[in-house]
């Protein structure tokens, strides 16, 4: 089981292959580039690429909006390349998961072409439709401030049409059985070219009753069975990620009661709460979020991230957190985006810190869940916040020193490479990086070695330590007779803390540094004492490093 179930214990990448690596010099990157670089993301260590849209698509919205589902969009080449690209992944061990986008479709999409000029095409079904204005036509607005409605008219079909993001992005009516088995087509048709499973995108916008007279959507989560079920049919090994930032007492209706509906969910309330944490150096509503989101089914998996694509959404906050963190890491009006989020990168927010760009983290890489990265912040790149919306956070890979960052030859990049400021291409890139043993490129890859030989981070149960300090976290894993301890300290400050292990037994007396040399012995009292530098973190082990002699082959009461 173990070995089966990969995604309980990895490493994900996330990334765009048309900013990652331009072989053919167009500007754009392609998957023959992407497979060029495919020795760097093995030397990193990840297991697995989350590969965002690539299929046709007027790319109004990232690739978020597609017009062909069977297809590779040609600016980033062909299914050939596809295949040659999912195949040098497998040979080096690494498993691809890709976007699967259909709460809608482009507006391109010869489906909705049809369904808007014939009422009585079978299409015209697929999307959903309204004679008169809806009344709540101007509620329920993903993108605040750009998207002005949830329905639009159109003139062609004479009818209002239901898209919850842009009105380019017209909602398919996922009722529609005729729709259900299309999607299930599309997992099909990926999984023949070798994908093992999909990020779901918008997933409780995709289970929901959508329709002019629908006030309050209800998801309908036997959905997510007939998708798990089909998938698991076709590709054992295969997985949905599900992109559903939902509040906790949901969570349970996404993976099932039994694990027999989605096989992971990425953590939007720990996201959000760690993001406080960081900003207030205190962790206890971070605390909360994860005993909140602690209960799930054994074969399901939280995905961990700290920013990706979009905007670092800070919806589920109090209005005071929010405001918190907002001052901290976004405090201008052009770093905030649809009043509710920062678009900013990783390390600008962080003030390019390098202490607490590793804390963060490290907490990312040891809350319980599978870590995913977001490219280029190995190498701590910046944002270009005079590009639109989330575009800013998208900007090509930096690569080398030489023009365009060594992602493209061409004049000009589909985005414009950061050159100029602190996060200029010219000082951050992975050749520059890879050449300095201390440079963040070379920690990151430390750290996810590190993480890998930490299974009980991703099998194990967990517990909270009281360290009798809101700004010390201290977590403990426990998974077949062996247990891993972590202590973040938030703070900017140096912090004194004394906690037990909360094991009995002799063993617990010793905890044994993974990262140095510095290894923590109980006094008398029976505690650990220690002294964490500002934003310091400690990795440890307890008792030794005979664990992998002392692991049990079950999973028994007694070998916890
Ligand atoms: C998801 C994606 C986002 C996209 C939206 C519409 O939220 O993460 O980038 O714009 O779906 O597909
Ligand atoms: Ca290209």
């Amino acid at each position: 089981m173990i070995n089966d179930l990969w995604y309980k214990n990895a490493v994900i990448y996330c990334l765009s292959v048309g900013t990652f690596m331009d072989a053919n010099g167009d500007g754009i990157g392609d998957f023959q580039g992407l497979v060029r670089r495919l020795d760097y993301l093995h030397g990193l260590g990840i297991t697995a690429i989350w590969l965002m849209p690539f299929q046709p698509s007027p790319c109004r919205d990232d690739g978020y909006d597609i017009s062909d589902y069977y297809g590779v969009n040609a600016r980033h080449g062909t299914l050939g390349d596809f295949v040659e690209f999912t195949h040098g992944a497998e040979q080096r061990g690494i498993r691809v998961i890709m976007d699967l986008v259909v709460n809608h479709t482009s507006d391109r999409h010869p489906w909705f072409q049809e369904a808007r000029r014939d009422p009585k095409s079978p299409y015209r079904d697929w999307y959903v439709w309204s004679d008169k204005k809806p009344p709540h036509a101007n509620t329920g607005m993903v993108f605040p401030g750009v998207q002005k409605s949830t329905w639009s008219y159109d003139k062609i079909a004479r009818a209002w049409y239901f898209h919850r993001f842009y009105d380019f992005q017209p909602d398919l009516n996922t009722s529609n059985p005729y729709v259900q088995a299309e999607i299930l087509k599309i997992m099909g048709f990926w999984i023949q070219l070798g994908v093992v499973g999909f990020r779901m995108d918008a997933v409780p916008f995709v289970i929901s009753t959508k329709g002019p007279r629908v006030k309050n959507p209800v998801e309908q989560y036997d959905m997510l069975r007939s998708l798990r079920e089909f998938l698991q049919w076709r590709e054992g090994a295969a997985i949905i990620l599900a992109e559903a930032n939902v509040l906790p007492e949901c969570d349970m209706e996404y993976f099932g009661a039994d694990g027999d509906r989605l096989h992971m969910m990425f953590n939007f309330q720990v996201n959000q709460h760690l993001f406080y944490a960081l900003a207030a150096s205190d962790c206890r509503s971070l605390v909360q979020a994860l005993k909140a989101t602690k209960p799930r089914p054994a074969t399901a998996q939280w995905g961990l991230f700290l920013r990706n694509h979009d905007e670092l959404d800070l919806g589920r906050l109090t209005e005071e957190q929010r405001q918190r963190v907002f001052e901290c890491f976004g405090p201008e009006k052009e770093m905030q985006l649809y009043d509710r989020g920062i678009r900013r990168r990783l390390a600008p927010m962080l003030n390019g810190d390098r202490r607490r760009i590793e804390l963060a983290y490290s907490l990312m890489f040891t809350l319980p869940g599978t870590p995913v990265v977001r490219y280029g912040d190995e190498i701590g790149m910046g944002d270009d916040l005079k590009l639109p919306e989330r575009n800013c956070a998208r900007t090509p890979m930096q690569w080398s020193t030489e023009p365009h960052a060594g992602f493209t030859k061409a004049r000009r990049p589909i985005l414009p490479v950061i050159s100029d400021g602190p996060y200029g291409y010219q000082h951050v890139n992975a050749a520059k990086q890879r050449r300095d043993p201390n440079s963040l490129l070379n920690w990151t890859e430390r750290i996810i070695r590190m993480r890998k030989e930490v299974p009980e981070v991703g099998w194990g149960d967990f517990e909270v330590l009281s360290t009798r300090n809101p700004a010390v976290l201290a977590i403990r894993y426990d998974w077949r007779n062996n247990s891993v301890l972590f202590v973040h300290n938030l703070d900017a400050i140096p912090r004194e803390v004394a906690f037990s292990t909360g094991l009995r037994g002799k063993e617990s007396r010793l905890l044994v540094n993974l990262l140095t040399d510095d290894h923590s012995r109980a006094r008398e009292d029976g505690k650990h004492h220690l002294l964490l530098e500002a934003y310091g973190y400690r990795w440890y082990r307890v008792g030794g490093l005979d664990y992998l002699l002392k692991r049990a082959e079950i999973e028994t009461p007694e070998a916890r």
